[in-house]
């Protein structure tokens, strides 16, 4: 979850060094801190707070072709200056940054103090400083990998030593990093985003490899095997996809880029002479398609809400059994895999540790397991047997948006794919495929009510708690919209089945408990609308989403957002919009930072 930047070559690396670190910041962190060598000694800066704080603490005339920087997400100990990244060892010889957690360290610890090794912090990371120290004989590289055999627990890593200055050791075994081929320099970071303004040529580290860098030259090696070839990969996105472009936060930006997004997702995968999709990256041929008996989906937070709309969508068009599970759950219950069922793991980072937990005990299991996931060359991107990236650009803000009606699109295109390779009949594939053109300019006329939203918002944002209801389709919506709220607001907000009311929640309604109902005229209609009576009769305040022309809702609710009508499959990507919208306004209004909310992290990297 942290941010990892290290840098060697023939200039000042200071600024990338930073540069790089605040291109983390979206992960989210509680501290930041570097280390770097001059004149033969290491010299640290670190501080509790933004990297903001951090530049203010430091010489403003750092000149290291040498250095280590880190952003940290408290896992052991809490945010402090001391409990901050970089550690070093006892004699100040070496320092390093570290990403995860070393499950052993209290074993090590106490073994090292045994020994008599100086700790100044809480964290479990400072252990690894004292065991490379311990480990050292005049050869850094021999030194770390002796030390690997004592750790467990997930861990990226990378290592500063004032006795060889020429290099920086980078280790991956569990969290992500990545290096960067520079002219005069090589790079490394936690991800590419802090890379990509430096070079384009990149080389991602597999679990158990570790890379020597110096300033003209890389080397590759698995812990096990010895020293291996890799290949270097292109960073093939623009920059100015990663900047504002005028919006006040990335969340903002990224919400109305939606109509944008979604039309590079389905870009060049429809079909329409055939009335379906194509998924090359699938690659899979239809009678593999035939042979899928089922279909799991595993994912956590807002990925899964698309997972359960995309299970909803196969079981309902498709008749294919589907069943969705929070990844974190799955891994640890022993489930049944199966060699006719079809396995997804969603995420927007490719990085979640609890979907990779997933996807490797399906594969431990024998299972085929194909990925969804927005970021190229992520850790979910390589395991994966097969998979569709969304092509929805760099998502920075934590709450997701864009990625979430791209990984509903995807969603889309492959019940189409597999329906057509089955029941569905070429009219009913140029139905969706109308409904496909149609996504972008019926999110445009959503957004385009965002005054409305913000007057809604003003409402909002006195309240304390908030209950969003939603049916079929709009229950994962009726989540999703809770969760966005809870994420950036702080306000507390539960998403339930509108049914589920009488079964429960129905006991906290007053005054002072708001409904957002979520009612487009589906199905499911006149069934949500009863529920919207039960609730206006306990003096609730009721905002709705409701279809375009539906004056009956109107005349119930206190609030309404109108979404235009489309087929009831394509409402979620029309119903969610308005969701994220209020969140924004209402996090906005409370003056929260609604691009990094307290305690989140964009990619959670640990368990
Ligand atoms: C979304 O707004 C959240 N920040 C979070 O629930 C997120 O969706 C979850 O951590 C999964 O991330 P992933 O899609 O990168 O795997
Ligand atoms: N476990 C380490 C700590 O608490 C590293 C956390 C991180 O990944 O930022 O310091």
């Amino acid at each position: 979850m942290c941010g990892i930047t290290g840098y060697i070559g023939k200039t000042n690396g200071l600024p990338f060094i930073i540069q790089g670190l605040k291109r983390l910041e979206y992960r989210g962190y509680d501290s930041a801190g570097i280390s770097y060598i001059e004149n033969s000694k290491i010299k640290t800066y670190k501080k509790k707070g933004t990297i903001h704080i951090l530049e203010k603490n430091i010489p403003g005339n750092i000149n290291s072709t040498a250095l280590i920087g880190h952003t940290r997400w408290a896992t052991h100990g809490e945010p402090s200056d001391n409990n901050s990244h970089p550690h070093n060892d006892c004699n100040n010889n070496l320092s390093i940054v570290h990403n995860g957690v070393i499950e052993n360290y209290s074993i090590l610890k106490a073994k090292l103090l045994e020994e008599g090794h100086k700790f100044t912090s809480d964290t479990d990371s400072e252990i690894l400083a004292h065991l490379i120290e311990k480990c050292y004989d005049n050869d850094l590289l021999s030194a770390v990998r002796e030390s690997l055999r004592y750790l467990e627990g997930p861990y990226g890593l990378v290592i500063l030593s004032a006795k060889e200055p020429d290099k920086i050791i980078a280790v991956r075994n569990g969290s992500p990093l990545v290096l960067g081929i520079g002219e005069d320099a090589m790079y490394v970071a936690s991800d590419v985003n802090a890379l990509a303004a430096y070079t384009r040529n990149v080389i991602y580290l597999e679990d158990r490899e570790l890379a020597v860098l110096t300033a003209n030259s890389y080397r590759t090696y698995h812990f096990e095997s010895g020293e291996i070839q890799k290949t270097i990969d292109k960073i093939d996105w623009d920059l100015v996809e990663m900047e504002k472009k005028g919006f006040k936060d990335f969340m903002e930006k990224e919400i109305f880029e939606q109509p944008e997004s979604i039309g590079k997702t389905m870009k060049g995968r429809i079909l329409k002479e055939f009335a379906t999709s194509k998924l090359d990256g699938l690659n899979m041929r239809t009678s593999e398609l035939e042979q899928i008996k089922e279909i799991h989906f595993v994912a956590c937070g807002t990925s899964l809400h698309a997972a359960m709309i995309g299970a909803m969508w196969l079981e309902n068009y498709v008749r294919i059994p589907c069943r969705c599970e929070i990844a974190s759950e799955f891994r640890y219950r022993n489930p049944v895999v199966r060699a006719d069922t079809l396995y997804f793991a969603i995420s927007q980072s490719g990085e979640t540790k609890d979907t990779i937990g997933a996807m490797q005990e399906i594969k431990i299991k024998g299972g085929k397991v194909y990925g969804i996931c927005n970021v190229a060359g992520s850790t979910i991107a390589r395991l994966s047997d097969g998979g569709v990236y969304l092509h929805a650009g760099p998502e920075i803000a934590v709450a997701s948006t864009k990625a979430f009606t791209s990984q509903l699109a995807v969603l889309a295109l492959f019940t189409l794919l597999i329906g057509r390779s089955r029941n569905l009949s070429p009219s009913v594939g140029m139905q969706w495929i109308s409904e496909f053109e149609a996504l972008s300019s019926n999110m445009d006329k959503i957004l385009a009510q965002m005054d409305h939203i913000k007057s809604i918002a003003q409402k909002a944002k006195n309240y304390k708690n908030f209950l969003f209801l939603g049916r079929g389709l709009h229950y994962p919506i009726a989540l999703e919209g809770a969760l966005k709220l809870k994420e950036i607001t702080y306000i507390h907000a539960e998403g339930y089945s509108a049914a589920e009311l009488k079964h429960g929640p129905i006991s906290l309604l007053d005054k002072d408990m708001p409904v957002m109902f979520i009612i487009p005229k589906d199905e499911l209609y006149d069934k949500v609308f009863s529920n919207l009576q039960e609730v206006k009769a306990r003096t609730c305040k009721v905002f709705c989403i409701a279809t375009e022309g539906d004056t009956r809702v109107k005349e119930m609710a206190d609030d309404v957002i109108y979404i235009p009508e489309s087929r009831e499959m394509f409402t979620p990507f029309l119903t969610v919009v308005p969701l994220q919208l209020l969140a924004y306004y209402v996090a906005k209004l409370l003056g929260k930072p609604v691009d990094q909310p307290r305690h989140l992290a964009k990619s959670v990297t640990v368990e």
